[in-house]
């Protein structure tokens, strides 16, 4: 998991994250929208796009957006990050590539000491969403909003709870254990 590197192929990362969201089931096609998932290398100036490479390949791609007064930002909260336009190549999803990417986020969020983070996924998405909770999230119907017409449904996680959940779980734990950094 990395940074985007200039001599990266952009335009594969841009074609599989494409990809990955025109297969998906009841996926609403908008043409605007989808040019939008695959200019990665556009946006690379802009927000911290973020890759996972296996095997001398890029095979996941996302935006991490540190600030929610990011241009790519559809979030209002100014204690959050961020993250969108995330795929994994076809070929390689449910081998854990995802979810390796939602933790580099949530570590991510926590060395900038940002409390929280908020996404929007669409209905069409059911993958992602078992993701999300299995990694933690949490449905945020209060941030549910519609873009063009089309329904996000928000999905909240608390940097803060990890950390207590730790310590809860810690057995017989008189002092809590030191945090990770
Ligand atoms: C959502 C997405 C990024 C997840 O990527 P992924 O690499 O497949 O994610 P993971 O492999 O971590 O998890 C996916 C599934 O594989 C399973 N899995 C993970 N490692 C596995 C392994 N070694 N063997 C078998 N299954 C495995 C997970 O349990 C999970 O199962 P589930 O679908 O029943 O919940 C990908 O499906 C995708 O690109 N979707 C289309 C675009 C999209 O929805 N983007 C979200 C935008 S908000």
């Amino acid at each position: 998991m990395r940074r985007l590197a200039p001599d990266d192929d952009a335009a594969s990362a841009g074609f599989f994250v494409q990809q990955a969201y025109l297969r998906l089931p009841g996926y609403p096609i908008d043409p605007d929208y989808d040019a939008r998932l695959a200019d990665v290398r556009g946006r690379a100036h802009e927000a911290d796009v973020i890759v996972a490479e296996l095997d001398g390949r890029l095979v996941g791609c996302l935006t991490f957006l540190p600030s929610h007064d990011n241009p790519h930002s559809d979030v209002e909260d100014p204690e959050a990050t961020s993250f969108r336009y995330f795929g994994v190549d076809p070929e390689v999803q449910r081998r854990g590539v995802g979810e390796a990417m939602v933790r580099w986020c949530i570590d991510e969020t926590r060395r900038l000491g940002k409390r929280r983070i908020l996404i929007h996924t669409l209905e069409s998405m059911p993958g992602a969403q078992r993701l999300y909770l299995r990694v933690g999230f949490e449905r945020r119907p209060d941030i549910d909003g519609y873009w063009d017409g089309i329904l996000g449904v928000g999905f909240g996680y608390e940097i803060g709870e990890d950390i207590d959940e730790e310590i809860d779980r810690a057995p017989g734990a008189s002092t809590p254990p030191a945090r990770p950094h």
